[in-house]
């Protein structure tokens, strides 16, 4: 549509161009922000596509023995799927597939999988329920404190922050969901990204930084903590 601004009322043309304003400022915004979560990883990782969870749960079977059908593991150092993030999942699993995070257990495993069947499986295990787990009593307090308010004096933040309160994560951002996974996958991920063997990438080095900061009584503490969270 062709029209022409001048023969409209001087009150019609402010408020067009407020509205014209508003919206660039919506468009700019939005792709600041997915500019922003992408954080320069792989350029597939950058398009909001949401995979078909129907279509993700033709293809786990082979995943099931490791991490259960419903993404729900049966065992600590197999991280629980059901219930991540579908953004945080598609991520690693084009990590896992380009060998940029080492899984051994995992080897060759995605090779038959493309780019829209590893969007499907994220979709897929994203729409399961998580079974959250109790907490050990044991270190429970510390684990809390180090989860809520991070450590001043090693200048660790809480975790909170990005992970969320009841530890859900947050989607757009691409941070993992921590509540009601396994105690001792997350022991194995923060020592990972401590070694520097996980995160080399944009969005790895934030947690390489923390994890760096954290002492092992205190890995210990909040991995037990979150198997509980939510
Ligand atoms: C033989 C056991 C095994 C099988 C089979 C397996 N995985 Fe894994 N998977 C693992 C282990 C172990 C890890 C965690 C490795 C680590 O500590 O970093 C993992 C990690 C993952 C992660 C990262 C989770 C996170 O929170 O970061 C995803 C996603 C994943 N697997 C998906 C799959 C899919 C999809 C399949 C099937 C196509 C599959 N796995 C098959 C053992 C397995
Ligand atoms: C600035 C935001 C931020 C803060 C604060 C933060 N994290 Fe993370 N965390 C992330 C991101 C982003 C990832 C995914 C990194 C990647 O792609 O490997 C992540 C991943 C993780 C993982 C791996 C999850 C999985 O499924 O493999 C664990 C465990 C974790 N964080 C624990 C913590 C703990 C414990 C704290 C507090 C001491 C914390 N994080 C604070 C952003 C944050």
């Amino acid at each position: 549509m062709v029209y022409n601004s001048s023969s409209l009322s001087p009150q019609f043309r402010t408020k067009m161009t407020k509205n014209l304003i508003i919206s660039a400022l919506f468009v700019f915004g939005v792709s600041f922000l997915e500019a922003a979560s992408s954080g320069g990883g792989h350029s597939e990782a950058k398009s909001p596509e949401r995979g078909d969870a129907d279509a993700g749960s033709t293809l786990v079977m082979v995943c099931a023995g490791c991490h259960g059908m419903d993404g729900n593991s049966l065992v600590g150092q197999w991280p629980t799927l059901a219930g991540q993030r579908e953004s945080y999942l598609y991520d690693q699993l084009v990590q896992v597939k380009d060998g940029e995070r080492m899984i051994a257990s995992m080897m060759g495993i995605l090779d038959p999988y493309d780019d829209k069947n590893l969007r499907d499986i994220a979709a897929y295990y994203a729409s399961q329920e998580v079974k959250v787990g109790q907490s050990d009593k044991a270190n429970l307090v510390l684990g809390e404190k180090v989860y809520r308010a991070g450590n001043i004096d090693s200048a660790v933040p809480a975790c909170t922050g990005c992970h969320g309160p009841a530890g859900k994560g947050v989607e757009s951002a691409g941070y993992p969901m921590l509540g009601g996974q396994k105690a001792e996958y997350v022991v194995t991920s923060l020592i990972a990204y401590q070694n520097g063997s996980r995160g080399n990438n944009a969005k790895g080095s934030a947690m390489q930084g923390i994890a760096s900061r954290l002492t092992l009584e205190e890995i210990r503490a909040v991995a037990n903590y979150v198997s509980g969270l939510y």
